[in-house]
């Protein structure tokens, strides 16, 4: 064997005891290895003709929310069952007097299927209906404040030293190990309630073949375009509002639906299917979230399907290392929400989520907002840091990490504001 082809042999030894993901998906960080790239206009229907009314957007939009269910999150099931709201706990006198909490459980039940979800509630003390903020928590309820009140939720939970769980359930070390993320105080001192549930109570959060949490609800076959777990944790925030619907001191017009990171994107696509929420809030969200795939920044298409298998539904495999034919983007999903006001958030270290494509995102849905009458979102390049950009779409990007904090619920509480406060 000559010394050449003994080299190429030992490289491809090599590369074939690299494992096949590191192989395939190494996130790309620079501006100038984008790939060029073009983006389906929200504004064009599949046939090619243009959208010019209102009416014809409501069409396009049924168009585009069809091939987001088919190809990446997948079609999650008419609900025909019942919701059974049992008062766990009550408290007048929550967070030093200012607000009432409560502990529901709500039962969904589908024929003889039942799954229990535990809602924490905070409401203000006010004799007006309040707007509230709906989102899931990562930890349980119990890791939102560090009132002693709150019962331990949460099994399914992922094994996480910080928050004290052991054996995939909760526990009380985990007690207030999220309260930064969530800002009750502010919150409540603003005027707003807030709705939490514990996301792994709605679907666990691993590949377990469609077995437990909403899925298990009904009897389902799975195929290519069966809900994934996005879009199951996202049928869980409707049936969240089926039920503040019903709650006396909650306005139903003034439900604000958010979370971080997974469950950013999961707040997007419960805001793109349900249009009873008023407003959206994605926080730091990134691929499959408010971040536009086909920039191929950060995480990929490839890297999250390989990552998190339950996420999106089978089809969106298709795009593995594919998002020249992706027939959607998520700029898409944003105009999916619109006239109702949006707002993406960015975190400068948060690389992995692509802020610029994020802020992008806002630009490219802009024009359907201007379409149904608003003001549209500029496009004059990405703002500073810490600058907020505010319209029906919001953007900001905040120095740090990837995280929720104060500066980040102080914009989505003036968000709010301004789009919901009765004057
Ligand atoms: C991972 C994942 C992201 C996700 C994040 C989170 O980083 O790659 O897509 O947003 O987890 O949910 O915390």
């Amino acid at each position: 064997m000559n010394k050449s082809v003994f080299l190429l042999l030992c490289i491809v030894m090599y590369l074939s005891i690299i494992p096949v993901s590191a192989q395939k998906f190494v996130p790309n960080y620079d501006e100038s290895k984008i790939p060029a790239y073009t983006l389906p206009d929200p504004l064009i229907f599949e046939n090619g003709s243009k959208v010019r009314t209102e009416k014809e957007w409501e069409k396009r939009r049924e168009e585009i929310l069809r091939i987001f269910e088919s190809e990446v999150y997948g079609i999650s099931p008419a609900w025909k069952g019942k919701i059974i709201p049992a008062l766990l706990s009550s408290e007048a006198n929550a967070l030093d007097g200012t607000a009432v909490r409560r502990e529901i459980r709500l039962t969904l039940k589908n024929g003889s299927k039942e799954l229990p979800l535990v809602m924490l509630l905070y409401l203000p003390k006010t004799s007006e209906r309040s707007p509230v903020f709906l989102g899931y928590n990562f930890n349980g309820n119990h890791t939102v404040t560090d009132e002693p009140g709150i019962s331990v939720t949460g099994s399914w939970i992922r094994n996480n030293v910080s928050t004290g769980a052991a054996g995939n359930r909760a526990s009380e070390a985990g007690r207030g190990k999220e309260a930064s993320r969530w800002q009750v105080k502010e919150i409540i001192s603003r005027g707003y309630g807030l709705a939490t549930i514990y996301y792994g109570d709605a679907d666990p959060d691993f590949d377990d073949g469609f077995k437990n949490g909403v899925h298990g609800l009904y009897d389902q076959q799975p195929d290519d375009s069966s809900w994934g777990t996005i879009a199951a944790w996202a049928w869980g925030l409707s049936r969240a509002m089926d039920y503040l619907e019903t709650v006396a001191e909650v306005d139903p017009g003034r439900v604000i639906v958010m979370g971080h990171s997974r469950l950013g994107k999961t707040a997007l696509w419960a805001g793109a299917t349900d249009k009873r929420f008023a407003v959206v809030i994605s926080n730091n969200s990134g691929c499959g979230g408010a971040a536009l795939s086909k920039r191929v920044y950060g995480e990929t298409v490839g890297s999250i399907n390989e990552s998190f298998p339950h996420w999106f539904c089978e089809n969106f495999n298709k795009y593995n290392l594919k998002e020249e034919l992706l027939p959607v983007d998520q700029h898409q999903l944003l105009a999916l929400i619109a006239p109702r006001p949006v707002y993406v958030a960015s975190a400068e270290e948060d690389q992995w989520a692509d802020p610029k494509g994020e802020f992008l995102s806002c630009v490219k849905a802009s024009p359907v907002y201007v379409l149904l009458g608003k003001k549209g979102f500029p496009d004059t390049g990405m703002p500073p840091v810490n600058t907020p950009v505010v319209g029906s779409i919001g953007y900001h990007i905040r120095t740090g990490g990837h995280d929720v904090t104060l500066y980040d619920w102080k914009q989505y509480l003036d968000f709010a504001d301004l789009h919901l406060k009765r004057k």
